[in-house]
């Protein structure tokens, strides 16, 4: 479906760019980046919006420990290395 006119962006070119970038884009500016545009009229801004926060999932609100899109995830988790000494 197309969700943005003026570009011809559909939610599956959104869910795409979202997927696809290194760096995930978290706002319509950031997926029109993505797809080489721009915004016009900007009234599919909310819509754009809503599919970066589904194809987020958890990650939309906050990427913690565990999230292979945190930089933490990358790094050891010292809290259960701790645990596990102690027990
Ligand atoms: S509908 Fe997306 S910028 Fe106009």
């Amino acid at each position: 479906m197309i969700v943005c006119s003026c570009n011809v962006i559909s939610d599956h070119d959104v869910r795409n760019a979202v997927n696809a970038a290194d760096d995930l884009p978290r706002s319509p500016k950031q997926v029109y980046d993505c797809l080489g545009c721009s915004a016009e009229c900007g009234r599919c801004a909310r819509t754009i919006k809503t599919i970066i926060d589904d194809a987020l999932g958890a990650c939309a609100k906050s990427c913690g420990a565990g999230c292979p899109h945190s930089a933490a995830a990358a790094e050891p988790d010292v809290h259960a290395e701790f645990a596990l000494a102690a027990s």
